[in-house]
């Protein structure tokens, strides 16, 4: 189980820079998908990168969190984090398939995690790099080739090869299927449920993508401008979401067949290094009123789990 209580993370000097999450309270069961929906720069790699602990030197946690299983991970020392990075958490980072070394074989560098985490068996790494990359359905062919030989599809499960040679509990996948056409993006989801369950790990999907994220997970975070609207079980948010910027967001899906009106949300992005005072998605939300400028993020509890952050509930 994982615990996040609110988390903020700034990036830049303290009392000024940009603050990239604000009071961020999530819980995730062990064993389920956790999706992570938000538009560009609403703070989804921050998040994964906090939890990871691997922030850029300008990242500062200011307040909050991370409970692994009980465990405060961002007060462990630093040596006992690394041996926890990699082997019990894993992150795909986004755009990881791109970054892959032109000048390394794949199965090298799908073993290396395994070396980095103290197998000095060369032999034994890249045997379980080949057990691996075929679980991730990468056959022999392809284990000796360099990341220019194979397709972008191929690169994407060879990165997910990598970041689950180590056993690890909790994956993080951050725009997975990003870059990657329709078909092959459905292929490498419904990989990632597969080893999901025979893996039994818990996942962290992240996707700019809310009918992918949908797709996915069981339950699901709306963010916005580095705050959370609404968290709780999927089924429950796709029929019933509670939000406005969710329902916004739902509203402007296109539905593949039918002569649904598509509605795209009004307005601009929040400007990060001066947000709106109170309710961040105010200035674009067609049901705001007085009361959403002074708005402090009060939760409201629906059923279900159901978290919801807006003036329309509560009281
Ligand atoms: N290294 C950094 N230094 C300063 N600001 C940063 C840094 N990384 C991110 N930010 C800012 O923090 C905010 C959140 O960025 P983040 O990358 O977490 O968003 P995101 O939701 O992952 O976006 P995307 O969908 O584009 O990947 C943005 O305003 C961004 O400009
Ligand atoms: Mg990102």
């Amino acid at each position: 189980m994982i615990e996040v209580t609110d988390l903020t993370v700034r990036y830049g000097p303290a009392g000024g820079g940009v603050r990239a999450l604000e009071r961020i309270n999530i819980r995730i069961e062990e064993g389920s998908i956790f999706g992570i929906v938000g538009e560009s720069g609403s703070g989804k790699s921050t998040l994964a990168m906090t939890l990871m602990r691997l922030l850029p030197k300008s990242g500062t946690v200011e307040e909050g969190v991370i409970k692994l299983d009980g465990t405060d991970i961002l007060k462990l020392p630093d040596r006992e984090f690394r041996k926890m990075r990699g082997s019990t958490l894993s992150l795909v980072f986004q755009g990881a398939m791109n970054t892959l070394n032109p000048l390394i074989r794949i199965e090298d560098q799908v073993a290396e995690p395994l070396i980095l985490h103290g197998e000095q068996n060369r032999a034994k790494a890249i045997e379980k790099a080949h057990e691996t990359l075929q679980l991730v359905g990468l056959d022999s062919s392809t284990w000796r080739k360099y990341p220019h030989e194979l397709s972008g599809g191929m690169k994407q499960r060879a990165v997910i090869a990598s970041a689950i040679i180590t056993g690890p509990k909790v994956l993080i996948a951050d725009e997975p299927s990003t870059a990657l056409d329709v078909i092959t993006q459905v292929q490498i989801m419904n990989l990632l449920r597969t080893l999901q369950r025979t893996l039994k790990m818990t996942v962290i999907f992240i996707s700019h993508d809310f009918p992918l994220v949908s797709e996915m997970s069981d339950r699901i975070a709306i963010m916005y401008g580095g705050k959370l609207c609404e968290t709780g079980p999927n089924a429950l948010i796709l029929n019933r979401p509670l939000h406005p910027y969710t329902a916004g967001l739902i509203d402007s899906v296109p539905a593949v067949g039918r002569k649904k009106r598509i509605s795209a949300i009004q307005g601009d992005p929040v400007d990060m290094r001066n947000p709106p005072s109170g309710c961040r998605f105010r200035p674009r939300c067609t049901k705001a009123t007085d009361s959403c400028g002074s708005f402090d993020y009060t939760v409201t509890h629906a059923e279900n789990e159901h978290d919801v952050y807006c003036t329309l509930y509560g009281n």
